[in-house]
């Protein structure tokens, strides 16, 4: 069975109240619609079923739309994105037949929504795998509040007949709460002369994709359905306010997920997980705690409240104190870093380092055991073991046009408040003075300082007010 996704996201999305094309809409770390392909994609490899195709009908906000899914396709080397236009918004059947031409009869479609990103991979293919025997399958919802949605009507022996939609339906229908996710599964062949059929005869004037359930009845065809595993996976965005909640379901399917791996959260309300996150054993999350990209963090990491990780692998037994701000970096074992600390990009830090607070250290590999625990800035540089940088220590790696590197030895000493004029290099075993501002490198084991030496004038007095 080849199986081709068609992802309805032309619709304009107005309740969002947006410049921005309501699928480009971020949850977490992606846009709904890249929630969306992504699931898609992953059928393949959790099926071991092939998707080479998928197809996204884009109508409003096109060019954003385009661009970004062109953006993607990088990202799915195995499966081409291809866009439709669908100019006018004329309804979901009309939608889906926009792409009906470009696909063969030999396929099955599977329908999704672009603004309806939570749906699970496991829930599509127990829909599709209804396809065996059927040659339409519906996913399905049981609500306690159906309003908005179309009703599932079936006959006496609960098969199902047709679907009305809530503009369309009399009282009796308005009972019914079992409704249309709009996701489904169907043959190629048949959806197309199906959706030839369609008129727009109806409250919305539009050609509705829900239509063809009834035409299908009356070929004599039965109707499989199955429901997904929770309501959230078939929510779908219309608003802020259901943007926020869906980025909460996301955030406590994932939370979830990793206590079940054997991560320890103080308070699994209170941190963001925007990426992937993967974890060694009895790892320890404090409140307010953001993961953003791909983050891994070794056997009995600590974070502390407050931290932001972005892009790091934190070796194991490591500690992150609070207000923490890491970003492309990679951090050994038995760190102990901030509180107040920042590592931009390109930081390296071996083992038993430890970074203290008010620190910011940039494109710089720091060695085994060294220490830069206050009010610092390193920048560029590559510094060895056992190095001790005292309190506002400052590499001055940039001559505003260029950048310059600072080299430090090992077991070398820099006195608080110095400046490391770039480029310079302080050998092994060196020590600088406090205070001293070094343009020229500073020789192995000798105390190098730059500083006028201490006076004090005998005769001078306070100034008093006049
Ligand atoms: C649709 C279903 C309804 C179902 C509900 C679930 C139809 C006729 N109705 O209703 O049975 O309960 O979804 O949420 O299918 N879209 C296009 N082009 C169009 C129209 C829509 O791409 O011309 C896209 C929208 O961007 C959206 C999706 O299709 O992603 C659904 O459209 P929407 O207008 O929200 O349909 P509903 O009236 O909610
Ligand atoms: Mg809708």
């Amino acid at each position: 069975m080849k199986l081709i996704p068609i992802v309805l996201a032309a619709g304009q999305g107005k309740r969002m109240r947006s410049a921005l094309p309501k699928v480009l809409h971020q949850l977490a770390d992606k846009s709904l619609l890249q929630h969306v392909i992504d699931t898609t994609t992953q059928l393949q490899t959790l099926y071991n079923q092939s998707i080479q195709q998928l197809y996204v009908v884009y109508g409003h906000g096109g060019d954003a739309v385009c661009q970004a899914v062109q953006q993607w396709q990088n990202a799915y080397p195995d499966c081409k994105l291809n866009l439709v236009e669908q100019v006018q918004q004329l309804g979901t059947g009309h939608a889906v037949a926009q792409a009906m031409p470009l696909i063969g009869n030999e396929a099955t479609i599977l329908v999704l929504y672009g603004d309806v990103p939570l749906i699970q991979a496991q829930t599509l293919m127990r829909l599709c795998s209804l396809l065996r025997e059927k040659t339409l399958a519906l996913l399905t919802v049981t609500v306690a509040n159906p309003q908005g949605y179309g009703r599932i009507v079936r006959n006496t022996a609960g098969e199902v007949v047709k679907i009305v939609e809530e503009k369309d339906a009399n009282d009796v229908i308005k009972q019914l709460n079992e409704v249309n996710t709009g996701i489904l599964a169907v043959s190629a062949a048949a959806l197309r002369r199906w959706l030839a059929n369609l008129n727009n005869h109806n409250a919305q004037k539009e050609y509705y994709l829900t239509d063809i359930i009834a035409a299908a009845v009356s070929e004599g065809f039965q109707i499989a359905t199955c429901q997904p595993e929770t309501e959230q996976e078939v929510l779908g965005v219309n608003d802020r306010v259901q943007l926020a909640q869906l980025e909460r379901h996301y955030q406590h399917r994932t939370v979830q997920q990793l206590m079940q791996q054997g991560v320890t959260f103080r308070d699994p309300n209170r941190v963001d997980i925007r990426g992937q996150l993967t974890v060694g054993q009895d790892v320890e999350i404090d409140i307010d705690v953001i993961i953003e990209g791909q983050v891994h963090l070794g056997d009995r990491v600590k974070v502390g409240a407050f931290s932001l990780l972005k892009n790091v692998k934190i070796g194991q037994d490591t500690v992150i104190l609070s207000h923490c701000v890491l970003e492309d970096a990679q951090v050994g074992q038995e760190v102990k870093i901030g509180p107040f600390a920042r590592l931009r990009p390109e930081t390296q830090l071996a083992d038993k380092v430890h970074i203290g607070n008010f620190v910011e250290i940039k494109k710089s590999k720091v060695a085994n055991a060294s220490k830069i625990n206050h009010l610092t800035y390193i920048g560029d540089s590559e510094i060895g073991q056992n190095v001790n940088v005292g309190a506002g220590t400052i590499t001055c790696n940039y001559d505003g046009v260029n950048k310059f590197k600072t080299i430090i030895g090992d077991n070398a000493f820099i006195g608080s408040a110095t400046q490391l004029v770039a480029p310079v290099t302080v050998g092994e075993g060196a020590t600088i003075g406090a205070g001293s501002t070094i343009t020229r490198d500073a020789p192995a084991d000798k105390l190098t300082l730059s500083r006028p030496s201490q006076q004090t004038i005998g005769h001078w007095q306070r100034p008093i007010k006049k």
